[in-house]
């Protein structure tokens, strides 16, 4: 028996453990170091506006999290129920990401523009008001509470730091994007949509007056997620299949 020497020979039997499993490793890892992005490119992503910047940040301050997971698996039921498996792309400005494994209530990978901004408020403020059913529990302080907007430009600049490809001007206009948002037809809001095509103008929280509140921000989060990328242009083939 030729293992017999390994056997015997502990020291013997840990170094080729040892060769064996970084034969593995390499196996896995190597390839990473020649492909150019383990992130396919997709037409349509942006970093958020800083509205919908300042709504994510609320949806992790209260947790939406714990109950609510943000990606499609690649399965048949999942692609059925809530649209396109989620791509990686989708999450590459996302810090920290929410994929989450957690569903008391469904996935909200997609949910942006499947209800209207009214039906967002109302249910964020009691969800039995329009899902007579809903164990959510309700967030009706979103709609009182004034968003805190003076450090807006010091966050997207502290994503930058991270990866997201914020510019020098997005960053200078942070604020005034943020309130252009909630100023719908107005030439500030024609200009936060050069910045950040496909941005949701609009009074969300359906109250009057262009102060914005936190319930404000969380939906004009959950109206941008998932809209992004163009599915008419995506080929799940990849670049290399053609
Ligand atoms: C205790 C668990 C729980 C928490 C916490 C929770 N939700 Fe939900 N959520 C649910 C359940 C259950 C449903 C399905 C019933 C309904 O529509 O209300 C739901 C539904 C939703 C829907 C509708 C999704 C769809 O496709 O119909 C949205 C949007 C949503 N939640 C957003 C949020 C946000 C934003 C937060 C954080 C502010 C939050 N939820 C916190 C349990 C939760």
């Amino acid at each position: 028996m030729k293992h017999e020497v390994f056997e015997k020979n502990s020291m013997l039997l840990l170094i080729g453990i040892l060769v064996v499993v970084s034969i593995g490793g390499i196996v896995q890892i190597a390839p990473l170091f020649w492909v150019e992005s383990t992130i396919e490119k997709v037409k349509g992503m942006r970093p958020y506006s800083p509205l919908e910047q300042a709504g994510r940040d609320i949806y992790i301050r209260e947790g939406c999290y714990g109950c609510h997971s943000q990606m499609v698996r690649t399965l048949r039921d999942e692609v059925e129920r809530y649209g396109h498996y989620s791509l990686a792309a989708e999450s590459m400005y996302d810090h920290p990401f929410q994929w989450g494994s957690k569903r008391t209530g469904p996935d909200l990978a997609r949910v942006g523009g499947k209800y209207s901004d009214q039906w967002q408020a109302e249910h964020l403020i009691n969800p039995r008001a329009v899902v007579p059913e809903s164990i959510m529990p309700g967030y009706p302080w979103l709609a009182q509470t004034k968003l805190d907007v003076e450090d807006i430009a010091a966050r997207l600049k502290t994503l930058r730091l991270v990866g997201v490809p914020y510019t020098d001007e997005m960053i200078e206009k942070a604020k005034t994007d943020l309130a252009a948002q909630v100023t719908p037809d107005s030439r500030p809001a024609r200009e936060l949509l050069r910045r950040y095509p496909k941005a949701k103008v609009g009074k969300f929280d359906g109250k009057p007056g262009n102060e914005p509140t936190e319930l404000d921000a969380l939906v004009a989060y959950l109206q941008v997620l998932g809209t992004l990328v163009d599915f008419t242009s995506f080929d799940a083939s990849g670049p290399n299949a053609r």
